[in-house]
């Protein structure tokens, strides 16, 4: 294997352990389609793409997708055609519960995922469900969604709504898929819907009543489901690695603070000893709080009860990781801010190397060494916690040659493998994605499926690119030939 970097990684037959297990993962909103249909309630998607398509690259929709709402049948093959152990896909809350609340239950939208766990269990597929991949209900955020507290009990609700339909089928769960990118970039920013753009404010509220909602929803699995449907449940954290651009004190310092204001808000409180979120967070907007004149912190605060109750909520640490970044401190910016902003927060500037392989997502490029360094940071900082990586993948623009997802997925297991040797208590790999998909605001213009989706026909026809081949046969011979 080469490393990007040309060295060396390793030249022999490398087998992963017994019992590890590969899948691949799909959220709905990205392949279901079927938007309106069967009495499914709108989400915050449907509305987002609907009301200002040129919010989105292509100004495309989720509408149709991947047509997977009417060809799901068709996925479950692919999935056995991989030889996957499981498949993580999501549901959709709205075609579930159309207006949020548990009190109004779709039932063509229970059955749409019943088909979907039972043709997966016939073929002898784990079903691995995600429970919130980002298309909350859009009557749920009227009321404010995220940054409103009651949201907590509606995700309870919703989640014993899934409990009592699919747990006698279902033993692997997510809770919630990225935290942050539902926070920051949601609330915080317009790059994801509902693009609310309250930075430095509301995507510390929505942390907080992320890290309660995923909670709550553990303990009542925990408590009350677990004994008769023994599964297994935790959450999804997106990590990406911070490397600091210089030896000096300070671009440590900020590489430090930028894995903190990345992942650590989300799993410092739930994975740490200690509880809470990080001191590095509590301190940064601490300090700039009292600098902007505000009397009290904008991080809210953790009761002792709350810290309690979110601390040790999971049974695996969710990783999906994709890629690297670079961070620098730069003090002629720090106070330039007298507005609340999260990356004022952070006080880290972050850019990339252009010197690495570069995907078609410009904030994604291959840094297998950077992968490396989140999984032996997670061991270090919370204890060596059992992993799932639930996400890991690579995008093009298409094409059915795709030699650099190959060389991706071959140097991110590869490392992989070093950090199980290490001692990383790493336990299953997901590739993002089975299929093409809607990719949220680059629309139809990034690919990063193992099979390509021929969205020009009404068919939808899926087709394997050469990197479906190839994990095939790694998953067939669970080893990375050299
Ligand atoms: C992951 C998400 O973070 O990144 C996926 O869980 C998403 O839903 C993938 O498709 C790629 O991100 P983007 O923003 O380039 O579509």
């Amino acid at each position: 294997f080469l490393h990007c970097n040309g060295e060396f990684l390793s030249n022999k037959i490398r087998k992963f352990p017994d019992g590890f297990q590969f899948g691949a993962s799909t959220s709905a909103y990205q392949i279901e389609g079927g938007w309106y249909e069967d009495g499914k309630g709108l989400s915050i998607w449907d509305i987002a793409t609907h009301t200002d398509p040129s919010q989105i690259k292509d100004k495309s929709t989720g509408d149709v997708a991947a047509d997977s709402y009417h060809l799901y049948k068709r996925d479950v093959e692919i999935a056995k055609e991989l030889g996957l152990d499981f498949y993580r896909f999501s549901v959709s809350w709205p075609r579930i519960l159309p207006k949020g609340f548990s009190e109004q239950i779709n039932q063509a939208g229970i059955d749409y995922y019943n088909n979907l766990i039972d043709e997966l269990l016939k073929n002898n597929i784990k079903p691995f469900l995600t429970m919130y991949h980002w298309d909350l209900p859009y009557e749920l955020q009227k009321l404010g969604g995220w940054v409103n507290p009651y949201i907590i009990d509606w995700f309870v609700d919703y989640a014993k709504v899934l409990y009592d339909n699919f747990g006698d089928r279902v033993k692997l769960w997510t809770t919630i898929n990225e935290p942050k990118q539902i926070c920051y970039e949601g609330y915080g920013s317009t790059l994801k819907a509902p693009m609310l753009n309250v930075t430095g404010v509301a995507e510390y509220i929505c942390a907080k009543n992320v890290l309660l909602a995923h909670a709550k929803a553990y303990h009542l699995y925990d408590e009350h489901y677990r004994k008769i449907q023994n599964g297994t449940i935790g959450i999804s954290i997106s990590c990406t690695w911070f490397e600091p651009a210089s030896d000096t004190v300070d671009d440590h310092q900020a590489a430090i603070d930028a894995r903190q204001f990345d992942w650590g808000q989300y799993a410092h409180p739930i994975f740490s000893k200690a509880g809470d979120f990080p001191l590095e967070l509590k301190r940064n907007i601490a300090l700039k709080s009292a600098e902007q004149g505000y009397p009290r912190s904008r991080l809210p605060e953790l009761s002792a009860s709350e810290i309690c109750l979110i601390r040790g909520s999971s049974d695996f640490f969710g990783v999906n990781s994709y890629t690297t970044k670079l961070t620098y401190r730069d003090a002629s910016l720090e106070g330039m801010y007298a507005v609340p902003s999260y990356m004022d927060d952070m006080a880290a500037v972050i850019i990339s190397n252009p010197a690495w392989p570069q995907a078609q997502s410009t904030w994604l490029q291959e840094v297998p060494w950077g992968f490396h360094k989140i999984l032996k940071e997670i061991m270090k900082l919370y204890d060596n916690p059992p992993v799932y990586i639930t996400e890991n993948g690579w995008s093009t623009s298409g094409g059915l040659l795709d030699e650099d997802r190959i060389r991706y997925y071959r140097n991110y297991l590869n490392v992989l493998l070093d950090a199980i040797e290490e001692g990383c208590d790493v336990r299953k790999f997901t590739a993002w994605t089975l299929i093409d998909n809607f990719e949220w605001k680059n629309g139809y213009t990034e690919k990063f499926g193992l099979y390509e989706v021929d969205f020009s026909s009404e068919k939808h026809n899926r087709t394997p690119r050469k990197s479906a081949y190839i994990y095939k046969e790694i998953i067939r011979t669970r080893t990375l030939d050299p």
